[in-house]
């Protein structure tokens, strides 16, 4: 059956390195425009009837991605593609996947259900935030969840470092960075956080493998605003951490995320491209590994 892929205006670059590392699927293009009342129109510039169609986008703010994301799948739908899948590199509003507080929404499993009812057959997406997301996307439909795992680690490797130990800033990148250290042959240690409010970020020990005088991989599954990885990163380095290098799948890299990363004690930051950065954003000690071609194998 011929594939074609086509992406929500914020992931054309990245629709692009998809199909020049698989070259069986066809770049498709589209017109996103809007109406002067800020309305979207959307529509696929090449035909879809009887073809495997991908729509790349995100359910991450701002609110048009999402809007784009469904306008295009309903766009495929409509059109007589013979089956839709989402290609959602960083899936958005994940971090409310339970209620925590009376009357609060639990935003993963509306986007869930928001993308599933869209009329998709399957879903594609890396390093989902906990088995919760996982559950919610799961139900009814078929997911494939990726992981940059690997090539985060592989990046690593290569730098040839020693007396390495990584560690996670909370409880829930505990996981993955376990999976890191024992691709690196390495220990593992990890933090118990604390956030006396949105946004805000408290470490308050550090438990598992000493950390002094070695080589600290900071490993989580996304910086947005950067507080957990610096806060984190100052509480190595008064534990006597000799460098600290981060890792994470997800360079949100909101608000203060920049300046912060700038300041911190670390010396390298090694993000995927899950999420398009721009070149503000792209500091000298950070470095981008590319998704693509792990993402393209799973078309
Ligand atoms: C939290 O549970 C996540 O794994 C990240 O630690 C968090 O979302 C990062 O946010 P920020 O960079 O704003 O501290």
């Amino acid at each position: 059956m011929p594939k074609i892929i086509f992406a929500i205006n914020a992931y054309r670059d990245f629709a692009k390195k998809l199909t020049l590392k698989n070259k069986k699927i066809i770049l498709g293009q589209v017109e996103i425009k809007k109406f002067s009342d800020g309305e979207i129109y959307a529509r696929l510039l090449d035909d879809v009837k009887g073809k495997e169609v991908f729509i790349l986008g995100t359910t991450a703010p701002p609110s048009d991605n999402l809007l784009e994301l469904l306008l295009l799948v309903n766009a495929a739908k409509e059109n007589q593609a013979k089956k839709v899948c989402a290609v959602l590199p960083c899936f958005g509003y994940e971090r409310a996947d339970r209620l925590v507080k009376k009357g609060e929404a639990i935003s993963a499993r509306m986007m869930a259900e928001i993308v599933r009812v869209s009329g998709v057959s399957q879903i594609i997406a890396v390093d989902l935030h906990s088995f919760r997301v996982v559950d919610y996307l799961k139900k009814k439909i078929k997911l494939t969840h990726l992981s940059a795992i690997n090539v985060l680690a592989t990046a690593i490797k290569k730098m040839n470092l020693n007396k390495l130990v990584v560690v996670a800033p909370d409880n829930g990148a505990l996981v993955n960075a376990k999976r890191i250290a024992k691709f690196l042959r390495c220990p593992v240690a990890w933090m118990e956080k604390f956030r006396p409010e949105h946004n805000v970020a408290c470490i308050r020990a550090l438990r598992g493998a000493p950390v002094k005088n070695r080589t600290v991989i900071l490993s989580d599954d996304m910086i947005d605003t950067a507080g957990t990885i610096c806060a984190a990163a100052r509480f190595l380095k008064e534990a006597g951490a000799a460098k600290i290098l981060v890792t994470a799948t997800h360079g949100i890299l909101s608000g203060p995320a920049i300046e912060r990363l700038r300041q911190a004690p670390v010396e390298k930051i090694i993000i995927t491209d899950t999420v398009p950065l721009s070149k503000e954003k792209m500091i000298d000690k950070m470095r981008v590994v590319s998704l693509a071609e792990m993402m393209a194998k799973n078309l």
